[in-house]
């Protein structure tokens, strides 16, 4: 369940998203530069919800988060935290979408950044078609916020609405893809906070599935985007 104030937010990401708000060639503060990404019609854009947008500013912040590392970015979109990652100098990246459109589209700016080499992308829901894949070290997850399911007939606002099962299940399953000592990145938009019953706020959730908190950091909202509420960005460790 939605409250108002979230309703309206999910309403105006919708509109923003039909009225192709955020398509084409985007540029995106990444540390001191930009990285252009293409962005197509309904696949989660920087301009407009600019979750992926905080993620990669943090890991400009903190390369060392990611540099040599295997990485897994899930439910990559466009492929922006991806391809920072790589940019970044992660050793390997591996981009899953559950959605064909942004498979095709990550594909394009894998090609267009010269990254092919060093970046992997397929479709899958959560881990389903990852198979033997080498384990990630660092595994980072944008996760849809909002704790209602998609709107009927625009399935693809399944990038903004996750229902809470989606998270319980990522816990479950990420573990098994990821070596023993692996790093979690895991963002949360506080608006979609849940004050009468479960919400996808990671800090809460990961705990029930074996995770502790390692490090939580606030960001305040970047100037690109609709998603303007204090962000924290969480960092998890599972606990063997
Ligand atoms: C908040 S968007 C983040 C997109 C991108 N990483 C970014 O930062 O802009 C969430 C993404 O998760 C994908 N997604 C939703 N459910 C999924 C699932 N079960 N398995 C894999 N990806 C999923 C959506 O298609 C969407 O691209």
């Amino acid at each position: 369940m939605l409250n108002p104030e979230q309703r309206e937010q999910i309403s105006r990401q919708i509109t923003a998203y039909e009225n192709e708000v955020g398509v084409g060639l985007v540029k995106v503060p990444f540390g001191y530069k930009t990285l252009a990404l293409r962005v197509d019609q309904l696949v989660a854009s920087p301009e407009i919800m600019n979750s992926g947008v905080q993620v990669i500013q943090y890991l400009a912040q903190f390369p060392e988060l990611v540099r040599g590392k295997r990485v897994t970015d899930m439910g990559a979109g466009s492929g922006i935290i991806g391809l920072a990652s790589a940019l970044l100098g992660a050793n390997h990246v591996l981009m899953a979408d559950i959605d064909n459109r942004a498979v095709a589209n990550v594909e394009a700016n894998i090609n267009q950044l010269h990254l092919k080499g060093r970046c992997e992308v397929f479709q899958s829901d959560l881990f389903h078609n990852f198979g033997d894949r080498p384990k990630a070290e660092v595994q980072i997850f944008n996760h849809p916020f909002f704790a209602d399911f998609p709107v009927r007939n625009k399935e693809w606002t399944q990038m903004m609405l996750g229902g809470t099962e989606l998270l319980g299940k990522y816990f479950e399953e990420a573990p098994h893809f990821a070596t023993s000592d692996a790093l979690y990145i895991l963002p949360w938009l506080t608006l979609a906070e849940n004050n009468h019953g479960i919400d996808n706020d990671p800090g809460k959730r990961a705990m029930a599935y074996g995770f502790t908190v390692s490090r939580v950091t606030e960001q305040h909202p970047v100037k690109s985007g609709i998603q303007q509420s204090l962000f924290k960005i969480y960092e998890l460790r599972h606990r063997v």
